[in-house]
């Protein structure tokens, strides 16, 4: 095993014709929430300056892409993704010369960069429905969203019966130019996020216009936002809450949403010849039956999807193993996610008595205590796990440090929608984009710079000193060390190349594949085959005959693997 320095230069994969065409299917996708990264200008909220002044950390992390969330111009009624104009960025991250130095740096650093596109819908100070409430009932304007006269005998009831998302009816109505009560538009997020209306030629074109300004500017991917609500049913019909997502749901996964993916495959291939190599589309698709899933990773269409049930399932192991198996029967290169912006973080989940995840239910798993210890044990173990699959792997910020899900945010610091939209039946989001630690014994922990006249935009748990970026650099046993150690080997193993899985047998509640690379491919050496086990049951396993410990989550000794612990042998 060599190992891999955090240059590009240095590093066979970046500079690979291979790796340059598909580089997405094996990559270490860091996701950075810009709001909580770090703060470059001291106004307690993340921005460019400071995702700049970090790439070096994310180089020396491991990680092979960054994904950022809405960066763009935004009321920040749902933390940027109500965005008002999809070619700029935010005054409160930066500028656009901000956005291409870092896409360049990032670049030099071997790291590419993928964003966030909403095609569902905007803001409501997007200049286009600012035009559609100006223009007026019947207009083209209002053409590119979904407006409705209401129902009832005065027009004061919504169109139909359909709920937000974020909670409450996903309809508000407008007041027309003349001060009369008007309109109604569709919004299946908050009022400020209006739906567009994909039948709209405009609509289309211009988000192919988007894409085309991004990837003309070297960003590599594109990650589409809530991808499988684009499309409604003209007729708007009521839903009757029995329809599965499909043709037959007048909002989730229609068939004509496919269209709209293979237009921008199109656009995204037109690039994939120039320097910067394969331009990627991953989908954010929210969907129960797994062949309704593979029709988005179908050809011609997005690359890839992310792996919700894989995040959702409980830390168990006959769970874990047929989610797995449903992940690699989908056609498609595989994704692994542990959390994400809108889930809760691993630790709480893992250290709750439910260890599963819904983001419908999160008010019932809110009401389970947290071991913590128990939790981080098993994120360990996951992370190995999860390492070791063949695909790409999303490491959400913070995951690499163990940061928890903060559940005690006072009420009036609370800024995501679905809490006051639910009034306060569901705490949201807010508990996993609390603003990282990176360094000190206190508040802001090193996440503003010296001297910052405001908090952090969300306040964070004073026990995080231990998990600042500092103290865990300093502590072979933490979670951080852990990351490292885990991105290194598997970016530098050959057994972890493009190679599948090999289930091996295992006791009940024990996880135990082998990746194998059969030797011959450039200057790799040759028959190498790693195993992974992680033990998911309650006691101790031994462990197979082995030629050495690549990485363990925890103390293996005697030949023993304790429960909630996971391992990478070298096998012959
Ligand atoms: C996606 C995003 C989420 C956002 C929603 C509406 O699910 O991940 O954060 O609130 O879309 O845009």
């Amino acid at each position: 095993m060599h190992t891999p320095s955090a240059s590009a230069a240095s590093d066979p994969r970046s500079s690979s014709s291979a790796w340059l065409t598909s580089w997405w299917k094996s990559a270490a996708i860091y996701q950075l929430y810009v709001r909580s990264f770090a703060d470059g200008d001291g106004d307690g909220i993340g921005d460019l300056a400071g995702a700049r002044a970090h790439l070096p950390y994310l180089a020396a992390l491991g990680i092979d892409a960054i994904w950022f969330n809405p960066w763009y111009p935004s009321p920040m009624a749902d933390a940027g993704y109500d965005i008002s104009d999809y070619r700029s960025i935010d005054p409160v991250f930066g500028t656009l010369a901000d956005a291409d130095a870092l896409i360049a740096e990032a670049h030099a650093h071997g790291i590419k960069i993928i964003i966030d596109v909403v095609p569902n819908h905007s803001s409501d100070r997007h200049p286009w429905f600012a035009a559609a409430l100006a223009a007026g009932p019947g207009s083209a304007e209002r053409s590119r969203f979904w407006f409705r006269p209401g129902r009832g005998v005065a027009g004061e009831l919504p169109p139909n019966n359909w709920q937000s998302i974020f909670g409450g009816s996903a309809w508000t109505r407008v007041t027309e130019a003349d001060g009369s009560p008007g309109e109604w538009y569709l919004h299946l997020f908050a009022p400020e996020q209006p739906d567009f209306n994909w039948g709209s030629t405009d609509v289309r074109r211009d988000f192919e216009d988007v894409l085309r300004f991004w990837f003309s500017r070297g960003v590599d991917g594109i990650r589409i936002d809530s991808a499988a609500l684009n499309c409604k049913d003209p007729g708007l019909p009521d839903v009757s809450g029995s329809e599965p997502p499909g043709p037959a749901h007048p909002f989730m996964d229609r068939d004509e949403v496919h269209e709209i993916y293979q237009s921008w495959r199109a656009v995204a291939d037109s690039y994939g010849g120039d320097e910067h190599g394969g331009r990627m589309l991953i989908g954010e698709v929210w969907l129960p039956d797994s062949s309704r899933l593979a029709r988005y990773v179908g050809p011609g269409e997005l690359h890839s999807v992310f792996n919700f049930p894989y995040l959702n399932c409980p830390w168990d192991a006959a769970s874990l193993r047929q989610v797995i198996d449903s992940t690699m029967g989908l056609g498609a290169p595989a994704t692994w996610v542990l959390s994400n912006h809108d889930a809760d973080r691993v630790v709480s989940r893992y250290g709750r008595s439910d260890t599963a995840f819904d983001l419908d239910r999160r008010p019932y798993f809110h009401g389970f205590p947290v071991d913590l210890a128990l939790g981080t044990r098993r994120a360990r173990a996951a992370a190995l796990l999860t390492m070791a699959l063949p695909g790409a792997v999303y490491i959400y910020q913070g995951e690499e440090l163990g940061l928890w899900e903060v559940q005690d945010i006072p009420d009036e610091l609370r800024q995501d929608p679905i809490w006051a939209r639910t009034l306060g039946a569901d705490p949201g989001r807010d508990g996993s984009r609390v603003p990282l630690p990176w360094s000190g014994t206190e508040p802001p922990f090193g996440f503003s710079p010296a001297g910052a006249e405001s908090d952090p935009w969300l306040p964070q748990p004073k026990e995080w000193r231990d998990l600042t970026v500092a103290a865990e650099s300093a502590n072979p046993d933490s979670m951080l060390r852990l990351y490292r150690a885990a991105l290194r080997i598997r970016r530098s193993e050959p057994a972890f190349g493009e190679t599948p899985l090999t289930w091996q047998p295992s006791a009940d509640g024990v996880l135990a594949f082998d990746r194998h690379d059969a030797g011959g491919v450039e200057d790799r050496e040759a028959g190498v085959t790693v195993r992974c086990i992680a033990n998911l049951s309650a006691g101790p396993v031994g462990l197979p005959p082995h030629a050495g410990v690549l990485l363990a989550s925890g103390p293996v000794h005697g030949g023993v693997l304790p429960p909630d612990t996971s391992v990478w042998l070298r096998i012959g």
